[in-house]
């Protein structure tokens, strides 16, 4: 199916093209393609099943069937790819306050998880291509889980998962949730070119899992203990270790006791 579905009428920039699929290998990929043959900032690919679903940090994202979203918006901001980690955090917003009205105890995981009660409900994964410092296309692909699937959570997951009408003791429509997320990323991405970063970043630390508490962060090679202290104005998350503040840049956050 293509074409702007209903709901969307008032959205300023996203959901003018909309294409819906039943087997693309990952949304994020496709997206990336017909940007690169020219698509227009706010293309939105929907699927129902993807072969090789991305995730954060070379991960696979597992397929849920009919038991998950999945979907990616081309945007086309005129930033310097510097900035890109930024966009990463408002499209976080963006998806926090569509499913707030659903799972009222959402939260952020840093840089990009959706967690509810320690549980990871969705993630996004944001791809750019750029060349001679000019940000040519983003992808935001935004995976969340809808429903238990039938034959439990893949055991590859590795981490707790929860699911949307778990949570909310009912089950949500795949494309209700795709649109009420593109228009809370409209609002968000508009607020963002408008106004900048500083609000939306305070915004962001307010529905964070791990203001202010003790995390480890797996950097890829090894741990690192703090207080998760602040985000800078970059998207940084900054890690107050009792020695120093680390900036990280990437890595993988826990909740961790007090050492
Ligand atoms: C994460 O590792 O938590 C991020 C997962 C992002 C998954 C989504 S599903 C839609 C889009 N297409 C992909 O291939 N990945 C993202």
């Amino acid at each position: 199916m293509s074409g702007r579905p209903a709901g969307l009428a008032g959205v300023r920039r996203l959901g003018r093209e909309w294409r819906e699929y039943a087997t693309v290998d990952s949304t994020n990929a496709e997206v990336l393609r017909l940007a690169a043959a020219g698509a227009p900032e706010g293309l939105v690919v929907l699927a129902e099943r993807q072969t090789h679903g991305r995730g954060r940090l070379g991960r696979r994202w597992h397929h849920l069937g009919e038991a998950g979203l999945a979907m990616s918006v081309l945007l086309r901001p005129q930033i310097s790819p510097v900035h890109i980690a930024q966009l990463t955090l408002v499209a976080g917003i963006a998806v926090h306050d569509a499913l707030v009205p659903l799972v009222p105890s959402l939260r952020l995981k840093w840089p990009n998880d959706l967690v509810h009660q320690g549980a990871k409900l969705g993630g996004i994964l944001t791809e750019m291509r750029a060349e001679k410092r000019c940000v040519r296309a983003v992808v935001v692909g935004i995976g969340i889980n809808l429903d238990r699937p039938s034959a439990g959570w893949p055991e590859a997951i590795g981490q707790q998962a929860t699911d949307l009408a778990s949570i909310a003791g009912r089950k949500v429509q795949r494309r209700d949730v795709a649109v009420a997320i593109v228009k809370a990323l409209d609002d968000a991405y508009e607020e963002y070119l408008q106004a900048g970063f500083a609000d939306l970043r305070q915004r962001w630390w307010a529905a964070h899992a791990a203001t202010n508490r003790w995390v480890r962060v797996h950097d890829g090679r090894t741990y690192i203990s703090g207080i998760a202290s602040g985000l800078d104005a970059d998207g940084a998350l900054l890690l107050d270790t009792g020695r120093q503040t680390r900036r990280i840049l990437a890595g993988e956050v826990e909740l961790a006791p007090c050492p």
